[in-house]
């Protein structure tokens, strides 16, 4: 049976925005109700890294697979099921495959997810392997894996529903058309991490078509952040041996590098790299002035805001948005590491206890 619900729930973001996404009344929506994803003003973290603006965060961590990649996702699969594809396959450095294996158990269809063996973090791998994928680990970089996934596409016996596949793009975009229904406004500038540039290419794509449908007056200057050891679109060539503490952006070679440029020039915008060092100092930060945990990756256009700040790179005033891609619970153990937990153990007494509160 159909459920009656009222016309305002929030059913996915293919019902909320149809009129722009390539869907037709013959399209089987696979949705888990992703998107809608709130956009939090963030004054401690501003004030704490001494800014003049507003920064709102896109935390994207609470979409159903708790990352940004459900909107792709839900595009991706209903297409495919559309095309009747009964198996689904990507690489990925971990929220990719979560994604896709849970839409695909939505649909009832078989997933097939490659993973370079041992940088995954714990949290995605478990997802992966719940929700029913077929899970293989091979012994290289997530852009060995794409390679053979794109081999496999070529056999027309399965799906890839990587962001090569163009439908994830234009799921994506649909957080570029939130940020401006929950600002009423385009935001001056946009940040956000780069790995395989899927997603800043689908934004900028967003904006652009917001703006040309007038309903947003401006588009922000993008900024995208890699990591310095995976830094292939701002060192100018692909690294061979990509590395980082920022695993879901562990890529040498993105699949969308010219999207990421197009979208860096045309909006006067950015793409530059942090250090794995910068990157960790921002994720304890906005954790502890906000109460908003993210994995690893989405502190990198943190700390690049962090660099903009200390160059006086941004005017005072302006309005900012950054997207926080993914779950801090999504990387256990980055998150252990970094909070240098050394419990204190003591007597099981008031007295014990209050001692070490500092309170009597
Ligand atoms: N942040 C997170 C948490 C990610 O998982 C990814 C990409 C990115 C940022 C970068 O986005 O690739 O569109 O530039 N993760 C992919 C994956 C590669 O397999 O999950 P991008």
């Amino acid at each position: 049976m159909t459920p009656q619900l009222p016309a305002s729930a929030w059913r996915g973001l293919i019902h909320r925005y149809r009129g722009r996404l390539p869907v037709t009344e013959a399209t089987p929506v696979v949705t888990l109700h992703e998107g809608n994803t709130p956009l939090i003003p963030v004054p401690n973290f501003v004030k704490a890294i001494g800014g003049d603006f507003e920064l709102h965060l896109k935390y994207e961590g609470l979409n159903p697979t708790a990352s940004f990649k459900d909107r792709g996702m839900t595009l991706a699969v209903s297409k495919a099921v559309e095309r009747g594809a009964k198996v689904v396959i990507c690489a990925s450095t971990g929220n990719t495959s979560a994604s896709a294996a849970a839409y695909a158990a939505r649909a009832g269809i078989r997933c097939v997810v490659l993973l370079p063996n041992g940088k995954i973090a714990l949290g995605k791998l478990a997802q992966a392997l719940m929700y029913g994928a077929t899970t293989i680990a091979i012994q290289g970089n997530f852009d060995v894996a794409l390679r053979i996934v794109r081999e496999l596409g070529e056999t027309g016996q399965v799906e890839v529903v990587n962001s090569v596949n163009p439908v994830r793009i234009e799921g994506q975009k649909t957080a570029a058309f939130e940020i401006c229904d929950q600002l009423g406004r385009a935001p001056d500038f946009h940040f956000l991490p780069v790995g395989n540039a899927g997603n800043i290419t689908a934004y900028w794509k967003g904006f652009r078509e917001y703006n040309a449908a007038g309903i947003v007056n401006g588009r922000p200057r993008m900024f995208g952040w890699q990591a310095a050891g995976a830094a292939p679109i701002v060192d100018g060539k692909p690294v061979e041996d990509p590395h980082t503490v920022a695993t879901a952006i562990r890529i040498g070679n993105p699949a969308s590098w010219q999207g990421a440029l197009s979208a860096m020039k045309d909006s006067g915008g950015r793409i530059d790299k942090v250090t794995d060092d910068e990157i960790l100092a921002a994720y304890r930060l906005v954790a502890r002035t906000e109460g908003i945990f993210v994995e690893p990756a989405c502190a990198a256009p943190l700390a690049g805001l962090i660099r903009c700040v200390r160059e006086k790179a941004i005017p005072a005033g302006s309005v900012i948005t950054a997207t926080m891609t993914g779950h801090g619970l999504k990387d256990p153990d980055t998150a252990m590491e970094q909070s240098e937990f050394k419990p204190t153990v003591v007597p099981a007494t008031l007295e014990a206890v209050s001692q070490v509160i500092g309170i009597r």
